[in-house]
């Protein structure tokens, strides 16, 4: 979809027919905003943007391998709470608590990051580049970073595309962020619910859940699984029961709250498919991971994802697809100077 790009150098009536299209698309697929954003956008107003970029989360990669789980949260967390507009980068202030201080905040990290990429790209090319943009591509260039490093440079190019063009909101509340992002306690017509009034399908969300390829998890978020399911002091059947003793070994009580396990056992700074593979043997760390295999059509895709390859091309498209969720462009919103704080 190029709706912007297309529409840039066409006439006023060719406008009024890509806006129909839109419309039509929009219908049909929920993701026109898609449209707005495009290939290279800062190729006249900051050609340095994107190797400024990747560049420094390069360097922070190198010499911190959580990183890419980072930023990947952060823009996922970004993107379902008001779109991406780099909202959850904003910092609370004494008469209001961001989307950053909210509930399910637990472990994002990566904020340095950002801020140093920003501090580079402000020098370079004053307000010219968004932060939600800025954060777009930081986590793709950590994720594609890890990933040449870890297969011994067989993918050396980026492991998605990132349009860009996103300008930042002005507006973070820390109980939107509690309401828009799902519980890793939903069962899967919750899940559902939730990516679908994002615009995304039921196979973006089996696609995008295997982000937790990578990363760690905190027991108290997934706890109630071995110690006290429904209540009775059981175990969850849908859980491996080895599995389940070999974090009982870690996570000793329901009460921790500190410890955190690997979402993705022995290859959790390892972006491949082998989320899927432990999945399909009932080896998913939360019940949001489990209930992916208690809907058909969601199980079969489980299944289809089994290998990096298929991985890999589908994590491309429906990123692209989460990439795009609520996007401010044109003259919406604002170029932040600080990711931290709206300009005034
Ligand atoms: C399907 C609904 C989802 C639920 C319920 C969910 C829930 C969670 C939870 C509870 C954690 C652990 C947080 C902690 O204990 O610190 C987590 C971690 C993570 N999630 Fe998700 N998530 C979902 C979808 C996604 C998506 C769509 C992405 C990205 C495309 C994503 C990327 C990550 C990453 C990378 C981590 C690891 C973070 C780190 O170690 O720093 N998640 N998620
Ligand atoms: C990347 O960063 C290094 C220093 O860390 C610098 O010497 C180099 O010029 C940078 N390259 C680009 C393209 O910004
Ligand atoms: C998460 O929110 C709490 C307040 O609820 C805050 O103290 C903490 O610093 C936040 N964590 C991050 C990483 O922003
Ligand atoms: C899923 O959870 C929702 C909200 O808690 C509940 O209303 C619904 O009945 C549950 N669905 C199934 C199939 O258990
Ligand atoms: C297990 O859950 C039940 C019902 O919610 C509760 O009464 C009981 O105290 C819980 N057990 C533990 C060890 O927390």
């Amino acid at each position: 979809m190029q709706c912007l790009s297309d529409l840039d150098r066409s006439s006023i009536n060719m406008k009024t027919a890509f806006i129909f299209a839109c419309v039509v698309v929009l219908t049909v697929v929920g993701v026109c905003q898609a449209g707005d954003l495009r290939k290279n956008f800062y190729s006249t107003s900051c050609p340095a943007a994107e190797a400024i970029v990747k560049n420094i989360t390069e360097r922070f990669v190198a010499s911190d391998p959580d990183i890419p789980a980072d930023l990947l949260r952060m823009h996922y967390h970004d993107c379902f709470v008001r779109g991406c507009d780099g909202s959850v980068l904003i910092n609370s202030t004494p008469s209001n608590k961001a989307e950053k201080d909210a509930v399910p905040n637990l472990s994002l990290g990566g904020f340095d990051v950002i801020d140093e990429i920003k501090t580079e790209l402000e020098n370079k090319c004053a307000g010219k580049v968004s932060c939600a943009d800025t954060l777009a591509l930081a986590a793709r260039d950590a994720v594609s970073f890890q990933q040449t490093y870890t297969i011994l440079l067989q993918f050396q190019k980026p492991m998605w595309e990132v349009l860009t063009g996103r300008r930042d909101g002005k507006v973070s509340i820390a109980s939107e962020a509690l309401a828009n992002l799902p519980s890793p306690f939903f069962n899967f017509s919750s899940l559902l619910k939730n990516f679908e009034s994002k615009g995304l399908t039921v196979h973006d969300l089996v696609v995008l859940s295997g982000a937790h390829t990578i990363g760690d998890g905190h027991c108290n978020l997934f706890s109630n699984r071995l110690y006290n399911f429904t209540g009775k002091g059981d175990q969850d059947p849908s859980l491996d029961s080895t599995y389940a003793a070999l974090l009982k070994t870690k996570c000793q009580s329901l009460s921790d709250t500190t410890t955190t396990v690997e979402m993705d056992p022995g290859s959790s700074t390892n972006f491949d498919a082998s989320y899927f593979v432990n999945l399909k043997h009932k080896k998913g760390l939360f019940q949001s991971d489990a209930a992916l295999l208690t809907d058909r059509t969601s199980n079969k895709i489980v299944e289809e994802l089994q290998t990096s390859t298929d991985f890999f091309k589908e994590f491309a498209q429906s990123m692209k697809r989460m990439g795009a969720i609520g996007v401010l462009t044109g003259q919406s919103g604002e170029i932040r100077k600080k990711c931290g704080v709206i300009n005034s």
